[in-house]
C-alpha cells in the first residue's frame, strides 16, 4: 500500500484512532507519546503529507514556515486551534481542521462539574472527609453557594456556551451571555444578551468562561473585570488558561470576592500557577473537558474524516481555511 498518504501523528491516540489511522495511511505514530520541540515537529514532518496532532504542539508562523513542502494539511485533535497559526498555514497552502461538535456535551459536562464542585465545596468537603477530621454532621458546616435561581454568566455562547446553558437551565439557573453577536432567538432560548461583556459580569453570581483563546480574551478576567462580580460570585473555566489572569483571580478567591473557582484549563498548562493550590475554594481538574472513551475516539474519527476529505480531492468539514 505504498501510496496511502504519510501522516504524522504527533502525540499517543486512543487505540481505535490509531487503527484506523494506520489502516488509511502510512501513519508514523507516536506510541511511546513523546513530546516534540519545534525541530523534532519539523524534522518527524520530513516525507509526511499531512499532520495530526492536538493542543499541546504549537504550530507558530515559524513551524509552518519551516515546514517541508509535502505537507498539504494540519488537523488538529481539538476544537481549539489557538496553537496553530492558521494565517501561516493558508499562506503556504496548508488546509488547517478543528473537531467541533463531538466534544460539546463532554465539555459542557465538566463546566457544570466545575460550577458544582466550586459552588459546594468538594475540595475542602473532600479533604475533611480524607483527613479523619469529619467530626459528625453539622448544621453550619461545609455551607456552599446554592445554583438554583441564580444568575449564570455565560462567556462565549457557542456550542459549548449554549450547551452550559442547556444544563444550567435544569438547575433552575437565570442565563445571561455575552458573545461576539447576538444568537438568534431560537439559539438564545430566553437568555439575556449583553453586548458589552462587564454588563453581563455584574450579573454572573456565577460566571462560566466558554469561548476561545484569541487577542481578544487573553487576560479578558483581570481585576478590574473581576471586581465587576457580584460580591461571592462562582468563577469556571473550561475554555483556555490564558482568559484568566492568574494572579487577579487568586487574589480575588482569596479575599473572599469569588467564593469559588473551577477550572479545567490553566495558562502554561501542566506548568499552572501553584497559587491554585493553596486555595480551599478552588475545584481544580486537568484539563479534562473531552476525556471520555465516546468523546476521544470521535475526535480522532472527525479528525480522520477532515484528512480523508483533504485527500479525497473533496472540501474538508471542518476547515478553518
Ligand atoms: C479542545 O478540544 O480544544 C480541548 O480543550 C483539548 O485540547
Amino acid at each position: 500500500m505504498a501510496d496511502r498518504p504519510v501522516l504524522f501523528v504527533t502525540r499517543r491516540l486512543p487505540i481505535a484512532v490509531e487503527a484506523r489511522a494506520a489502516r488509511d495511511y502510512d501513519a508514523k505514530l507516536n506510541s511511546d507519546d513523546r513530546q516534540y520541540d519545534a525541530d523534532a515537529l519539523i524534522a518527524s514532518s520530513e516525507g509526511a503529507k499531512a499532520i495530526l496532532t492536538c493542543s499541546t504542539e504549537r504550530f507558530s508562523g515559524e513551524v509552518i514556515n519551516r515546514l517541508p513542502d509535502s505537507v498539504k494539511a494540519i488537523a488538529t485533535y481539538s476544537v481549539g486551534y489557538e496553537h496553530i497559526d492558521v494565517n501561516a498555514a493558508t499562506a503556504r497552502g496548508i488546509t488547517v481542521t478543528n473537531t467541533p461538535d463531538v466534544l460539546t456535551d463532554a465539555t459542557a459536562d465538566i463546566a457544570l462539574l466545575c460550577l458544582l464542585g466550586a459552588a459546594r465545596r468538594q475540595h475542602e468537603s473532600t479533604a475533611m472527609l480524607r483527613d479523619g477530621k469529619w467530626g459528625r454532621w453539622e448544621a453550619a458546616s461545609m455551607l456552599g453557594v446554592h445554583m438554583s435561581g441564580k444568575r449564570l454568566g455565560i462567556l462565549g455562547m457557542g456550542r459549548i456556551g449554549r450547551a452550559v446553558a442547556k444544563r444550567a437551565r435544569a438547575f433552575d439557573m437565570k442565563i445571561h451571555y455575552s458573545n461576539r453577536s447576538r444568537l438568534s432567538p431560537d439559539l438564545e432560548e430566553g437568555a439575556v444578551y449583553h453586548e458589552r461583556p462587564e454588563d453581563m459580569l455584574a450579573q454572573a453570581q456565577f460566571l462560566s468562561i466558554n469561548c476561545p483563546s484569541s487577542p481578544e480574551t487573553v487576560r479578558f478576567l483581570n481585576a478590574e473585570r473581576i471586581a465587576l462580580l457580584p460580591d461571592g460570585a462562582i468563577v469556571v473555566n473550561t475554555a483556555r488558561g490564558n482568559i484568566v489572569d492568574d494572579a487577579a483571580l487568586i487574589a480575588a478567591a482569596k479575599s473572599g470576592k469569588v467564593a469559588g473557582v473551577g477550572l479545567d484549563v490553566y495558562h502554561r498548562e501542566p506548568r499552572f500557577d501553584p497559587g491554585y493550590l493553596d486555595l480551599p475554594n478552588a475545584f481544580l481538574l486537568p484539563h479534562i473537558g473531552s476525556a471520555t472513551e465516546d468523546t476521544r475516539d470521535a475526535m480522532g474519527f472527525r479528525a480522520l474524516d477532515n484528512l480523508d476529505a483533504v485527500f479525497a480531492g473533496k472540501p474538508a468539514p471542518d476547515a478553518l481555511n
